[in-house]
């Protein structure tokens, strides 16, 4: 069996450290924040080259204080990509504003950046760009739209750990940016988590306040906050994975070289890098008409391929009152019916590409039914 991610293989690599701080955690009995997460803050805010990092318990949590932190609220609209993980859009539905969209680009798949000035209304606070998949939004010219209009931008990095724009870290290019630490992620913790990071020493105290109930100090609640801490297990493991982010997106990148070489024949849309992108591939996303029966054919031979995302966010039934409806969003509709995700992890070996690979190639070999 070829499993999407082999965390696994990864824990055994680092079992003494992860048992040694688990260990501590238990006997010291601090299970919420502590130095552990403190440690985690420090090193991942200077990973992003910014200031500030705030660790939370999810990706969404992250999203919707950094939003909170901005002021945005009901009234409000915050623009972002329906070719994304419904999360984005969620947490700006937390806070009461109105998601607006925008397309994505077909050969990078993220968010068409060309068509965020033809949506901005006087009631726009925020754009988020998403990372989707390991590669950077074209940041510069967004920025410059932002700065005209005078608009935050978060960056929606849930996917992009460590990958470049332009030789800049994701996470240090616009107001504030949002990290994931779900499990599979390319820097994973051992249940949910997030982070926040920032270079405004304002937004950063005002998201460690909501974190933990709008408190400033022990039991003075100056706002209506949230409980959204991170736990001090997962703030020990994002500390010992750290070190080796690097090095795991060199393996991505390295493996997926090898699979864009191997399946180059074939009639499939292969991922592109933008020129602008170092990609971190934290998905490595082919396409095709035939999505859905190679899906199903790799499961049959114990390749677990994957479908990010099936339904674009502007079709989801719990978004079906902002009134887009079908043919709205042309390329995201496009992405959903015709991603499929390979197996790609670190850990993966040449023998397990070739063998995908093989796979893949006995399917289209094959005549149709
Ligand atoms: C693009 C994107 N944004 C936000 C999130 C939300 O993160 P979490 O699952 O940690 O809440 C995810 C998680 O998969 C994501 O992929």
């Amino acid at each position: 069996m070829i499993p999407p991610v082999d965390l696994g293989t990864q824990y055994r690599s680092l079992k003494n450290y992860i048992d040694a701080a688990f260990q501590d955690i238990l006997s010291s009995g601090m299970f919420i924040l502590g130095p552990h997460v403190e440690a985690f803050e420090k090193a991942f805010a200077s990973y992003c080259s910014v200031e500030h990092a705030i660790g939370v318990n999810s990706g969404t949590s992250a999203l919707h204080l950094a939003m909170l932190a901005l002021g945005i609220g009901p009234g409000d609209e915050v623009i972002t990509c329906a070719h994304t993980f419904i999360a984005t859009v969620e947490a700006i539905a937390y806070t009461g504003a109105r998601p607006i969209l925008v397309d994505a680009t077909p050969g990078t798949c993220v968010m068409d950046v060309t068509q965020v000035e033809s949506v901005i209304s006087a009631k726009t606070r925020a754009i988020i760009p998403v990372h989707l998949y390991g590669q950077p939004v074209d940041m510069d010219p967004l920025l410059e739209i932002a700065r005209a209009h005078n608009l935050a931008v978060i960056e929606d990095a849930a996917q992009a750990h460590g990958s470049l724009y332009k030789d800049r870290k994701v996470g240090s290019l616009g107001t504030a940016a949002c990290f994931s630490f779900y499990p599979t992620k390319n820097l994973g913790a051992y249940g949910e988590a997030g982070a926040v990071v920032t270079n405004d020493p304002e937004i950063a105290q005002h998201i460690r306040h909501l974190r933990s109930h709008g408190e400033s100090t022990r039991y003075h609640h100056d706002m209506v906050g949230y409980n959204y801490r991170m736990s001090a297990l997962q703030g020990a493991v994002l500390n010992i994975k750290l070190p080796y982010l690097d090095e795991w997106n060199a393996q991505r990148q390295r493996h997926a070289g090898t699979f864009t070489k191997l399946l180059a024949d074939l009639p499939l849309t292969l991922p592109v890098e933008a020129p602008y992108a170092q990609h971190v591939y934290h998905l490595y996303v082919v396409q095709t008409d035939r999505r859905d029966e190679l899906y199903d054919r790799l499961r049959a031979n114990k390749i677990i391929a994957s479908i990010h995302y099936p339904i674009p966010s502007h079709l989801t039934p719990a978004f079906a009152h902002l009134g887009y409806g079908a043919g709205s969003f042309p390329v995201a509709e496009h992405l959903a019916k015709e991603v499929l995700s390979l197996p790609l992890y670190p850990e993966m070996t040449t023998e397990q590409i070739e063998q995908v690979v093989a796979e893949v190639r006995k399917f289209f070999e094959t005549p149709k039914q």
